[in-house]
């Protein structure tokens, strides 16, 4: 018989739905909610209320356009956590909403471990690019920079993490300062392209393990401008895409170093990148020159399942569905979990 999930993922601004066959993907809905885009960042309260909105209507798009029909589920699995607690509180009561109604097991799935898993999702029946255990994750976010070691779909090992800003939050944070908007990390991304990134010199931490750190680089990015407005009112217009250029070849350069090490020293060569930064272009051109200089074999995502997405989810449920390992009614939402 074949195993047909639900995946649910709320667990910020993204409504997603989506369904996997036998770990197939056939359908992947997610909604995004404009409406904090003139906050300048998500607001809790108004991810709730959207996601209170959006679910239902993202559903019902995930099983028509898989045409799967509701009594064909196997399971429903949904973020428990990490996230904001209005919104993976909706995510988990439509979850056990429906699978009291239609009277199938409810999985629990660490958001984290999803990205990660995100790599075992099949685009179709063929697709055979699932990394090989054990695999090296970046995983970077606009919550999260970790480097996690893979042993298996649920054993997995957090070797280095930041220990300030996640290295989203370095390229939102910085673009806010050039007044580019939200999320900033996409339009850096864009204008980068037509910038020279070692026009300016950025602060590289150096800090000991594999372990990361971007609040130095933030701040010399802040007195870099500070500095030069007072010379020139118009410094941002004129170096916009110089600036983007050199804060994203920086931020390339510190996730990159500690990988490189813990590739080394762990002797793992198989590495994957995870997480909405993922999406990042020099990012993804710096894997492929690596795995030309050090033989890596890489995997980088389909740009569908870098941002949060409920594939990532089914995906996970399906590994946690093969274990029978179902969670209860009473479950509740963590807004703060380790992988
Ligand atoms: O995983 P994700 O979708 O969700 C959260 O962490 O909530 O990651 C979002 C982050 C944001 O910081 C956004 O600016 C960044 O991913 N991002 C990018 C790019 N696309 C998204 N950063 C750099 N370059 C991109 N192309």
């Amino acid at each position: 018989m074949s195993i047909i999930i639900l995946g649910i993922e709320s667990s910020c601004d993204d409504t997603s739905a989506s369904i996997l066959k036998d770990g197939v993907l056939l359908s992947n809905v997610i909604t995004n909610q404009e409406v904090h885009r003139i906050y300048g960042g998500v607001v809790p309260e108004l991810a709730s209320r959207a996601h209170q909105q959006n679910i239902i209507p993202v559903v019902h798009a995930a099983l028509t356009r898989a045409g799967i029909d509701k009594n064909e589920l196997c399971a429903i699995a949904f973020t428990r956590g990490p996230g904001l607690m209005g919104s993976l509180l909706v995510g988990t009561s439509f979850s056990k909403g429906l699978s009291a109604g239609l009277n199938i097991p409810m999985i629990d799935v660490n958001h984290l471990q999803a990205h990660v898993l995100a790599h075992f999702i099949k685009e179709n029946i063929e697709d055979n690019n699932q990394p090989n255990y054990p695999f090296l994750c970046l995983l970077v976010s606009g919550g999260n920079s970790q480097i996690i070691l893979v042993k298996s779909y649920n054993d997995m090992e957090v070797v280095g993490q930041t220990i300030d800003d996640a290295a989203g939050e370095a390229f939102d944070k910085c673009a806010k300062v050039m007044g580019l908007g939200y999320p900033g990390g996409p339009v850096v991304d864009r204008l980068a392209k037509e910038g020279n990134p070692t026009t300016f010199k950025l602060n590289k931490p150096s800090i000991d393990g594999y372990n990361y750190s971007f609040s130095g680089l933030k701040t010399s990015f802040l007195y870099l401008i500070r500095d030069e407005l007072k010379k020139d009112p118009d410094f941002i217009e004129n170096n916009k895409n110089d600036l983007c250029a050199s804060l994203q070849f920086t931020v390339v350069e510190i996730l990159m170093d500690k990988l490189r090490k813990a590739s080394k020293d762990l002797n793992i060569n198989e590495i994957a990148v995870a997480g909405g930064v993922s999406a990042n272009s020099a990012l993804r051109k710096s894997f492929e020159e690596h795995a030309i200089k050090y033989g890596w074999k890489i995997h980088i995502p389909p740009f569908a399942f870098t941002t949060d997405n409920a594939a990532m989810v089914a995906m996970a449920g399906h590994f946690k569905f093969l274990d029978k390992q179902f969670c209860k009614m009473d479950a509740a939402p963590f807004s703060r979990v380790v992988i």
